[in-house]
């Protein structure tokens, strides 16, 4: 059986046929054949955006992997660091890479003193955090102009140390300044994730030391975020991206996507819907409002998988070792018999909707001392390297600007009427 698809125009009787490559097929013979006919995807559900060799996810089979690596092993044996640089590079460092690696992070993790004063300070004491983020994100493309020059690789290559440096940094000032305490500043003595609860809780001068299962836990979580294919987030910062604006607009613009309900904002979602329903009898109440359509279960669903989240399996093991030091979340109950009801329940099974990465995550962050308004901005630490791995492979495969086509539904050309007349 040929290993392609034919298309004829019924209009005019030509036919093509499209060779299927890499599960893929070449929209170029399609608009040739069939000139100003576009193809209505509008949420990209079956489109290709991308050739990538970043992330391989299949949702019916559940599983999810960096450079093909298992999202369980890396779990298992990387830091986050690790697998950011895999992400970056395409492989896992060795131990002398790794550690140069963690050296030129920690050395770029300071922020302009200009910053805090001049930049942050404007915000309103009640500005959510993850406003602030896509804002000082964008911010800091005015501290490096050079930044602009996409075309050199060494050049991309620096901007994007910066910028995983950088986001911890930003993250915790901007809850510094919230809560109106002192920023503290980033201490290279201490690796990447202690270095940012350091920088988010440490009170005063005294000495910080992080408990090491909270930091081990949320080390695992921005693992576990740090890449997932062309998502909402990654395309938006790949279209921002590919019209050669610097990398800070395009992480800033991948942060203002993720910042939605729908997507990283779910995690921040998922907590207000667990506080609003309020206790464990309220649950199959809430569940029948959802199947109403009155309401929308939080934490569940995706766009691509059909399957129990692998990330979420993950998290979900890891709360219950985070709860061992910190008590346990008294949400967690809630959120068990949500998910027991649901996957028992034939809306659900029917739709194939399965908690995901977002569902117990925030009760983590929450466990650990971060303001629900935080969560997301915890997720934009974590997917930094995966944006920028895919906005550094763009415009190494030299892409073409994004520019889809729309189909045009509006009125057919008529007169602009007077004034009077309208
Ligand atoms: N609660 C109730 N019903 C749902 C949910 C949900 N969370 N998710 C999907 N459905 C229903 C839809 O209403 C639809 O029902 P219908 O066929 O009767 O119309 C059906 O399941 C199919 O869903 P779609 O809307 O087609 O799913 P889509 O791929 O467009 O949306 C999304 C995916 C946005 C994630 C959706 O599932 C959702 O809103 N989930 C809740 C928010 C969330 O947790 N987002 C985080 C996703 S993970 C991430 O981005 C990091």
């Amino acid at each position: 059986m040929p290993e392609s698809v034919s298309i004829t125009d019924n209009r005019t009787g030509k036919s093509t046929e499209i060779p299927i490559t890499d599960g893929g097929v070449d929209s170029g013979p399609w608009s040739r054949l069939l000139p100003g006919i576009w193809f209505s995807d509008p949420s990209f559900g079956t489109t290709s955006g991308a050739d990538s060799a970043v992330t391989e996810v299949d949702g019916d089979k559940g599983y999810l992997r960096y450079r093909g690596y298992p999202i369980e092993q890396l779990a298992e044996e990387c830091s986050f660091l690790e697998v950011a640089y895999l992400l970056i590079t395409g492989e896992l460092p060795n131990g002398d890479q790794l550690e140069g690696w963690q050296t030129e992070i920690a050395e770029a993790a300071l922020i302009h003193e200009n910053f805090h004063k001049r930049i942050l300070e404007g915000f309103r004491d009640d500005a959510h955090a993850t406003g602030v983020l896509v804002s000082t994100v964008a911010a800091l493309s005015t501290f490096f102009p050079e930044s602009r020059d996409i075309q050199d690789p060494a050049n991309r290559r620096r901007q994007i140390v910066r910028l995983i440096a950088k986001m911890p940094t930003l993250a915790a000032s901007a809850y510094r300044r919230s809560v109106g305490t002192p920023y503290v500043l980033p201490d290279p003595e201490l690796d990447y994730t202690e270095n940012f609860l350091s920088m988010m809780f440490r009170p005063g001068e005294v000495a910080f030391e992080a408990d090491p299962v909270l930091r081990q836990a949320l080390d695992l979580l921005f693992v576990l975020h740090a890449d997932h294919g062309q998502n909402c987030s990654t395309t938006a910062g790949r279209v921002v991206g590919s019209s050669h604006a610097d990398p800070y607009l395009a992480v800033s613009a991948a942060c203002a996507a993720l910042s939605g309900p729908r997507h990283g904002g779910a995690n921040e979602a998922v907590l207000r819907m667990l506080e609003e329903i309020g206790s464990y009898d309220k649950v199959d109440e809430f569940i029948r409002a959802v199947k109403a359509g009155e309401r929308r279960l939080m934490g569940f669903g995706h766009r691509v998988y059909k399957n129990y989240d692998p990330r979420a399996r993950i998290i979900k093991e890891a709360a219950h070792r985070v709860f061992e030091v910190t008590g346990k979340n008294p949400l967690l109950d809630m959120a068990l018999k949500l998910e027991e009801v649901a996957l028992a329940d034939d809306y659900f099974v029917d739709r194939r909707l399965y908690p995901n990465v977002d569902f117990y995550s925030g009760l983590i962050y929450q466990s650990m001392g971060f303001p629900v308004e935080m969560f997301t901005v915890l997720f934009a630490i974590g997917r930094t390297p995966g944006w920028l791995a895919h906005w550094d492979e763009m415009l190494e495969q030299n892409s073409r600007i994004a520019r889809p086509r729309q189909i045009y539904i509006g009125p057919a050309e008529r007169d602009v009427p007077l004034i009077a007349h309208r």
